[in-house]
């Protein structure tokens, strides 16, 4: 089967029953500073799922763009991807258990035509926190799946979310397919990594949310949230034990093979194709995004840059020496582009970002390699000696950290960021830790400061007589909102004041804001201002304050300006090029 054939049987199979087909949402999560890429379909959905209304109604389904970085050092192994395309259902409150693991069953068997013998099914074995999951064990027996195939098994493997520290997360059960290999031992069984087990779908009941570190309350409604990996479900379908020789990869990593110098591919040549298939995947993903986002030292754009020169060094042990990215990059486009057409029309930037990124680390690579090897004499490597080969050679720590792990050596960690931080710029590697802090609540706080948002983006629009002023970027956190906007100086003094007075007199006014549910093209019509693509049909929320603004948008919003108290900007200053970045409190 091809893989927008799934896509495409997936989402028919659930608008038949009675779900909304909705849009993916970008790679980079709006309005949740905590997590730097959307990692799950549920992610996006997370403000529904604590009980705000989705437009679509209360069954969703969607193919969704997913990055986890968490895996990375799993890239290679047979499953498991840094970028992967996730399709998913969802009950708002609406049905639970029974409906959802019975559709998960028909689809997979009648539908896929997966054997029934073939499958497992792991439920969650209960704890202090929750009971254990006698209901789903119930509905797969009385579907047929033997007792010998239902696997209890502890919170590590039954128990999904939350996605952050915080918010929505429950009991799963997950379903495998038996590859025919193994068993490998007598205690084989799923989540076992010897390549038997297979998952391929994860049914989450989100009817927990978790408030502080072993605190779990009752969400007020009881969601599903499934999810299931495209490039693992072809690869089962398609009879194949790894993802890589699905045709979602076998040409990329023909096209790899094309450009490379070697002859035999031993474990550690596959290795590298593996690698550099997957993490050009994901960075042309990212550079492709609806928010484009080019290589640098920060948050997303680290990643990005951390996948490209990983993907360069590899290519290195290829014996690549030329510019090769573009030429993957191209191959990776030709794959995707028909359920993904943002890639083909965002490739000029993502061909060019690529070779940037290509010539900058080229120049220090080799001298930067030279280095190492001559600075790895002892048993460990200092952290100056990392920080230099970050600083001078570019070389992303976690880049260095692996060098030295293929020699046995560590890295002293603590130094590198004593003397990172001398540079200040610790916050900048530190980036990625967010992932560990919880999702953004929408509590009372960001919610004002989103409405605000939209008041600022107005504000720019009037006061700088530029109708054309979009959102690029937003990023709100309890304390303060941050907005990209295109426009190509710095703002004056006067005129900064003359935005907040704006904001200010349209807080003194006492605006309602109002919420309208209308479709794309209605919402257009009515002048609504918009960044997201959406398909056709599909049913949006309107947001207006007053009649100053009207903006396509997921919510929440306060109900009245009113509420907001005083508006101060704290920072005006250039985010990339052309684009300007404006940080703001409420008083
Ligand atoms: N959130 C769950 C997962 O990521 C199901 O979608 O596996």
């Amino acid at each position: 089967m091809k893989p927008n054939d799934l896509i495409k049987k997936y989402l028919d199979f659930f608008k038949e029953k009675k779900h909304s087909i909705i849009s993916s949402a970008s790679l980079i999560p709006e309005h949740d500073p905590t997590v730097l890429f959307t990692t799950a379909g549920m992610h996006p959905l997370v403000p529904y799922l604590v009980g705000q209304p989705h437009p679509g109604g209360k069954r969703l389904a969607d193919v969704q763009k997913c990055i986890r970085t968490v895996d990375i050092d799993n890239v290679g192994d047979p499953s498991h991807l840094t970028f992967f395309q996730m399709l998913g259902n969802w009950s708002l409150g609406d049905y639970f258990k029974k409906e959802a693991i019975e559709w998960s069953y028909e689809f997979l068997t009648k539908n896929l035509n997966f054997n029934p013998d073939k499958i497992s099914v792991t439920v969650f074995e209960g704890d202090n926190d929750a009971p254990k999951d006698k209901e789903s064990a119930g509905i797969w027996r009385s579907l047929g799946v033997p007792e010998k195939r239902i696997y209890f098994l502890p919170k590590e493997d039954n128990w999904w979310g939350p996605a952050g520290k915080t918010g929505p997360c429950g009991p799963c059960t997950e379903m495998f397919i038996d590859t025919g290999l193994g068993p490998c031992s007598n205690e084989c069984k799923p989540g076992c990594g010897c390549g038997k087990y297979f998952e391929v779908w994860n049914d989450v009941f989100l009817e927990y949310n978790k408030i502080a570190e072993g605190k779990f309350e009752k969400l007020s409604q009881k969601n599903v949230d499934t999810g299931m990996g495209v490039e693992r479900t072809i690869a089962m379908l398609n009879k194949k034990k790894t993802v890589y020789e699905t045709e979602i990869f076998l040409p990329i990593i023909e096209s790899i093979k094309k450009v490379a110098k070697v002859d035999n591919y031993g474990e550690e040549e596959n290795k590298a194709l593996r690698v550099i298939s997957d993490h050009l995947r994901a960075s042309v993903f990212i550079l492709g995004d609806e928010h484009k986002v080019p290589p640098s030292n920060l948050d997303q754009g680290y990643i990005l840059r951390r996948f490209i020169r990983r993907s360069i060094r590899y290519a290195k042990q290829l014996g690549i020496d030329n510019n090769f990215c573009e030429d993957i990059a191209k191959k990776i486009i030709e794959v995707n582009k028909e359920q993904w057409p943002i890639l083909e029309k965002n490739k000029e930037f993502i061909f060019e970002e690529l070779n940037k990124e290509e010539e900058k680390f080229k120049k220090t690579l080799e001298t930067g390699l030279n280095k190492f090897e001559k600075m790895v004499s002892g048993q460990e490597l200092s952290g100056t000696g990392a920080f230099l080969l970050f600083q001078s050679y570019g070389f992303p720590i976690e880049m260095t950290v692996e060098l030295a792990k293929e020699k046995g050596l560590d890295v002293d960690l603590k130094c590198f960021e004593e003397e990172f931080k001398k540079h200040q710029e610790l916050s900048r590697v530190g980036a990625e830790n967010r992932f560990k802090g919880g999702l953004a609540d929408s509590g009372q706080e960001t919610t004002k400061l989103h409405t605000a948002t939209h008041l600022l983006n107005q504000a720019l629009r009037e006061v700088l007589k530029k109708p054309d002023i979009f959102q690029k970027g937003s990023n709100i956190t309890q304390e303060r909102l941050r907005f990209d906007f295109n426009f190509d100086r710095k703002l004056e003094k006067e005129e900064l004041k003359k935005v907040e007075d704006w904001v200010n007199e349209r807080i003194k006014e006492a605006l309602p804001v109002k919420r309208e549910e209308l479709t794309l093209e209605e919402a257009k019509k009515a002048g609504a201002q918009g960044v997201f693509e959406s398909k056709y049909g599909e049913k949006v929320f309107v947001y207006s304050i007053g009649n100053k603004s009207k903006e396509i948008c997921g919510g929440p919003h306060i109900t009245n300006t009113k509420e907001l108290g005083h508006f101060k900007i704290k920072k005006e200053e250039s985010s990339a090029a052309g684009i300007r970045r404006i940080k703001a409190v409420l008083e």
